[in-house]
């Protein structure tokens, strides 16, 4: 007994110098890694040249054009990487030179963290010395993006290293959209997809290395699965977690997880100057395609990055700069404009990847996309108008609202430090520099902090986590968010009194969407309407927008569009778009004669093929209302009973829940009808709140969808039968406070 005693100090001992040791190592790494840190390389006061003077330069026809045509390329080393064969292009990247330490660390440790600059070949190259070292005849390398845009365009990249098609050794899984095979080894995947993989699996069996990978981005999924991968480690003692980022705090990252090493990758930046507006731009959008302009004009050789915040402002700054540059002339040197955002589809995307042939500079315009999950070579500008579009949770409309936002200092360095990966840069910051200094915070709040926590709660219920305030978070969201979520779920019946899963909760899970879009699908099996609700789910949930609106043909397509329009609102008019093309026989001919976006329907079709799986997992039925659409809009209700509006007196509509302002958009099939009560799938914002996908409802549907929620109101009060029943009123704040019950009655 006393041997075994001796045995267990001695490991005691053992164990607590190996954490010193780690715990050195961590604070070394620490140490290098603040001296990295990239410094604005500020020319001195008075010397510096600021963004907004340099536009008074050269806009419009008169403009001069300098002669850069002439201008040898190849500054710094422009243009090398691509005409290198890829072993030298593999070989070229600062990861390559931290091959060896980063295998033997991987060996000697279970948990490793690896920072490195964007760009240094983290994503596409540690993967491969993995593979290379043979982890990947122990199991598959699974890798994890936060976007999907980044694992699919990785992904290819890879195949293309790895001399295989995508799919093959290499291959990548979305949400609907799985490209592996028996044969795949190396896996890139959204950290949604891994999130839902170990709710299945919790040991993540199939599994040799998981690599984290930006985990600077700390969406909500990564962030969980930080968490969730701690208690997956324990059990897999074979299992390597490694987590890697552009721009991480070390010191923050190895604490929380267990003071484990960090392997830093030297940077290889050049410096960039970077370049304020005097004054407060009154519109950002413009002085951005000025500057684009003006650096195409009176700059050097060298791409140009514009960050912009979405798709629309995207498109419509591309379709504005292309007739600007039109209105030049052809005296003017060509510019390639080339858009990015997270929806495009992947074959233009991987054109962003090209490099602009002679003579010609490129302007690519991305979403933050482009601040580190792509990296793209040769750019030397970057133009900066310091915003960001991300989701929030709006108190007031009790859901999640993309936003328009400043970005923090943390993403501005980011986004400067795209322009000196290929040689010294410039970056146009259209702000001030007290602005910067003084309304940016200093980093981005994690999406933990600042989300609708109702669907990663459903999830960690559906993996029975109930001890939520026990759930070890690298940085806890705050009590109240986790009460509205619980409250949120409360009210769709995935929760119980006690807070725990019911069946139907534990159901909705397996419902790869939101809680409410999976609520309505179940519900519709009960109303003998899933067929209809199916297709409706499906299209909303593979695309944005089927329809084509071409900015040429416009009033043709909305005339098109119009005949689809069912007077009970937009979900049953895209039920009217699927059937018309089932019908049909699903082919392209009839898409462009009715201006529907083919590509999209099929990615329709195979959604709905794959819920039909899960239904049938379930044994669940596929039944058909046939023309009793009514039933449809009732499943909507038991969902999205929330989003409920009524038609206020004056403008417009109110919400039930808060009395806020909405509006039906134009493009709506019910805009400039008189519908009184509405649901609405989503709010979008851009002048004014719209609300995205409406339908007609019957006030007491809600009551009868969710009666915990709603309640009719006024008893008293002489009001007519009629007007009593539409006097429908939330009841949700009751539960907040016995929700606080709740979740400390799970604590003890
Ligand atoms: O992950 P990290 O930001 O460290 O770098 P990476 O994504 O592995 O990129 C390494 C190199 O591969 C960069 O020079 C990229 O330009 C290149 N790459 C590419 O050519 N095509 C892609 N789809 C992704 C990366
Ligand atoms: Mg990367």
């Amino acid at each position: 007994r006393a041997a075994m005693q001796g045995d267990v100090l001695a490991k005691e001992r053992r164990d607590m110098r190996q954490a010193e040791v780690q715990e050195k190592a961590a604070k070394e790494a620490a140490k290098t890694d603040l001296n990295q840190e990239w410094n604005d390389p500020m020319v001195a006061p008075g010397q510096r040249r600021f963004a907004s003077d340099l536009k008074q330069i050269g806009n419009g026809p008169t403009a001069e054009v300098p002669e850069w045509k002439k201008i040898a390329t190849g500054r710094g080393e422009l243009g090398k990487r691509t005409n290198m064969s890829i072993k030298d292009q593999r070989e070229s990247l600062p990861a390559y030179k931290m091959r060896k330490q980063f295998l033997e660390a991987v060996h000697q440790y279970q948990l490793l963290i690896v920072v490195g600059d964007t760009g240094s070949g983290k994503t596409t190259q540690l993967t491969q010395y993995l593979a290379e070292d043979g982890f990947a005849n122990a199991g598959v390398i699974g890798c994890t993006q936060p976007r999907r845009v980044a694992a699919m365009s990785v992904a290819a990249r890879v195949a293309d290293e790895v001399g295989c098609r995508v799919g093959e050794e290499v291959g990548y899984t979305i949400r609907f959209e799985d490209k592996t095979s028996h044969s795949t080894r190396i896996k890139y995947m959204t950290d949604g997809i891994m999130q839902r993989e170990i709710l299945l699996d919790p040991e993540l069996n199939r599994y040799s290395v998981i690599m984290l990978d930006e985990a600077h981005e700390r969406t909500i999924a990564t962030d969980v699965l930080f968490g969730l991968l701690k208690k997956t480690l324990k059990r897999r003692p074979d299992m390597k977690l490694i987590v890697t980022s552009a721009t991480l705090d070390a010191d923050k990252f190895s604490s929380y997880f267990n003071s484990c090493p960090i392997l830093t990758i030297p940077g290889r930046t050049y410096p960039v100057e970077i370049m304020y507006s005097r004054e407060p731009e009154s519109d950002y959008l413009d002085a951005a395609l000025t500057t684009v302009m003006q650096i195409h004009l009176t700059e050097p050789p060298g791409d140009i990055l514009l960050f912009l915040t979405g798709k629309e402002e995207i498109d419509t700054s591309a379709e504005i700069l292309y007739e600007r540059m039109k209105a030049l002339g052809p005296a003017v040197p060509e510019l390639m404009i080339l858009p990015i955002y997270g929806a495009l589809p992947s074959e233009i995307a991987s054109r962003i990847f090209e490099p602009a042939p002679e003579g010609t500079r490129k302007v690519v315009i991305a979403t933050n996309i482009a601040e580190t999950s792509i990296t793209i070579d040769g750019i030397y500008f970057v133009v900066d108008p310091g915003f960001v579009k991300q989701t929030a949770y709006d108190a007031k409309l009790g859901m999640d609202r993309l936003q328009v936002t400043p970005i923090s200092q943390a993403q501005a360095k980011q986004r400067a430090g795209r322009a000196g990966r290929t040689g010294p840069g410039k970056c146009f910051r259209l702000y001030t520099e007290s602005a910067f200094q003084s309304e940016m915070l200093p980093t981005t709040i994690p999406e933990i902090q600042r989300q609708n926590l109702a669907n990663t709660i459903l999830m960690l219920k559906a993996m029975g986590i109930n001890d939520l305030l026990g759930f070890d978070f690298m940085d806890p969201p705050p009590t109240n968010t986790m009460l509205t979520a619980l409250e949120e779920l409360y009210a769709l019946s995935a929760l119980d009194e006690e807070g725990l899963l019911t069946r139907l909760g534990r159901r909705m899970a397996d419902f790869p969407m939101e809680p409410s879009l999976a609520k309505s699908l179940i519900m519709s099996i009960e109303l003998g309407c899933s067929d209809e609700m199916l297709s409706i789910v499906a299209m909303i949930s593979a695309v944005q927008t089927v329809f084509h609106r071409p900015k040429d043909k416009q009033q043709q397509a909305d005339a098109k569009k119009a005949k689809f329009h069912d007077a009970a609102g937009d979900h049953l008019t895209l039920l009217n778009v699927y059937q018309g093309w089932k019908l049909a026989g699903k082919t392209d001919p009839w898409c462009f004669e009715n201006f529907i976006q083919p590509k999209s329907m099929r990615r329709a079709e195979d959604v709905r093929k794959q819920l039909i799986q899960i239904l049938e997992r379930h044994k669940l039925r596929i039944l058909s209302c046939g023309r009793d659409t009514t039933r449809v809009r009732q499943a909507l209700c038991s969902g999205f009973f929330r989003n409920s509006a009524r038609k206020d007196p004056t403008e417009g509509y109110k919400t039930l829940v808060e009395s806020t302002p909405v509006y039906l958009h134009p493009s709506s099939s019910l805009f400039g009808k008189q519908a009184e009560h509405v649901i609405y799938h989503s709010l979008v914002e851009t002048t004014r709140e719209y609300m995205h996908n409406v339908s007609v409802i019957e006030p007491k549907w809600l009551v009868e969808a969710a009666p915990t929620f709603f309640r009719v109101a006024g008893e008293k009060g002489g009001l007519s039968e009629r007007k009593k029943r539409e006097r429908i009123e939330p009841l949700f704040n009751r539960f907040v406070g016995e929700d606080e019950w709740r979740l400390s009655s799970q604590r003890r």
